[in-house]
């Protein structure tokens, strides 16, 4: 969508993957669907250094709503006791700390947790959120005829537009398309929408995760072209700092979404990741690949021996108009010691005369030195584990 907005892939946090639909703040005051929840979100972006390494939206998912619309205006209502002081207030803070706020919707009658959806009510909501000063809008797409989402999703964005306030705008609808097995109309996503949520929701494991770049995985033809500064394809959340992922796990899904151009939103809870996971998030080299201005998404290119290639071109480009890359080996291996596997540079499609400096993005003694393209390159990758590496091009 060309309207300004996710030039680079939109980085945030959003409460879904890790905090759910909890709504007894009770028994969770730290942990339910509240304005405290995302207060305490936006100044841990701020404090603990997130902010200033690019994390910028704070997105409040689903389950934000009274269970009915006003029922004089028709105007949506965030719940009574849970955002006291309504959204506005709760906007005011996330912008105070140099944020930006985003809110979730559904295209449908109802949420996918049975709040009320926009369906009647489109013009309305649009209207409202801007109102309430959103700057990002995730239309999320249950209870809702599937066949209705290619004209449906469109009109809404093109009511948020009219709105003049800016917001991004993020479509569930391929998504439920693909579960129905239709093809979705890329074109027309990339026209109305600044980035999609292609498949599954994820989860807090690595099956989970590994379901999800499989899926990226077999259908990159398709879906691969499609991405680019303004509208991206959304793998869904970074979920590492929660339960399921190990160190060299957390590594790996930190580096496909880069190699994927994928919106880096995190969902977990920032007042207890380990310093090391938070290294990770934190990776200044890591976060400029996903934010390469190319914006041109990476591919799996190779298997061998059970360890995947996945390749992303990113800046510089030298003058002869060779790319730099980057380049993750993910090991699927479980068979105990980390596994040392050479290529040679012409295999992994690098070809550029001049060669490459090589950097490893995971270590602090980072710089590997000059290689060419007939030169061999060797690497040692943990099982379920990753290497990620920048080939740049001189
Ligand atoms: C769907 C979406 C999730 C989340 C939930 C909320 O499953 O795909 O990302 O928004 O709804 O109910």
């Amino acid at each position: 969508l060309e309207n300004g907005l996710a030039r680079t892939p939109p980085m945030g946090w959003m409460h879904w993957e890790r905090f759910r639909c909890i709504t007894d703040c009770e028994k969770y005051p730290d942990e339910c669907i509240s304005e405290q929840l995302f207060k305490r979100h936006a100044n841990l972006l701020v404090s603990e250094g997130y902010a200033s390494a690019g994390y910028e939206y704070v997105i409040i998912d689903d389950c934000w709503l009274e269970k009915d619309r006003d029922n004089k205006t028709n105007k949506l209502v965030p719940h009574l006791e849970r955002f006291p002081n309504g959204l506005n207030s709760l906007a005011d803070h996330i912008h105070g700390k140099g944020l930006k706020f985003g809110l979730y919707q559904d295209f449908g009658t109802n949420t996918c947790a049975g709040y009320p959806g926009v369906i009647d009510h489109m013009a309305l909501d649009a209207e409202t959120f801007a109102n309430w000063d959103v700057d990002y809008v995730k239309l999320d797409g249950c209870y809702a005829n599937i066949s209705d989402m290619a004209a449906g999703y469109p009109e809404f964005g093109r009511l948020l537009n009219r709105t003049g306030r800016p917001m991004v705008y993020s479509c569930s609808w391929p998504a439920y398309q693909e579960e129905e097995g239709q093809v979705p109309d890329y074109e027309s996503l990339k026209e109305h929408c600044n980035l999609w949520r292609n498949w599954n929701d994820i989860d807090d494991s690595l099956e989970s995760v590994m379901q999800i770049i499989d899926y990226f995985g077999k259908n990159q033809d398709r879906i691969q072209p499609h991405a680019g500064p303004g509208h991206w394809n959304d793998p869904d959340m970074l979920i590492l700092g929660n339960y399921g992922l190990s160190y060299d796990q957390s590594k790996l899904q930190m580096a496909i979404w880069a190699v994927l151009a994928a919106p880096l939103i995190m969902s977990n809870d920032l007042a207890v990741v380990r310093p090391e996971i938070k290294e990770i998030l934190q990776n200044r080299d890591i976060i400029a690949v996903d934010q390469d201005p190319l914006g041109i998404q990476g591919r799996r290119v190779l298997m061998k021996k059970q360890i995947e290639v996945w390749r992303r071109p990113i800046t510089p480009v030298t003058l002869q108009r060779e790319y730099s890359y980057a380049i993750a080996f993910v090991s699927r291996r479980a068979d105990g010691a980390p596994y040392s596997i050479t290529f040679k540079l012409k295999e992994l499609g690098l070809l550029n005369v001049d060669g490459y400096n090589v950097k490893d993005l995971y270590a602090s003694d980072s710089n590997l030195g000059l290689f060419s393209s007939d030169s061999l390159f060797t690497t040692r990758v943990n099982p379920n584990g990753v290497t990620f590496y920048k080939f740049t091009a001189l």
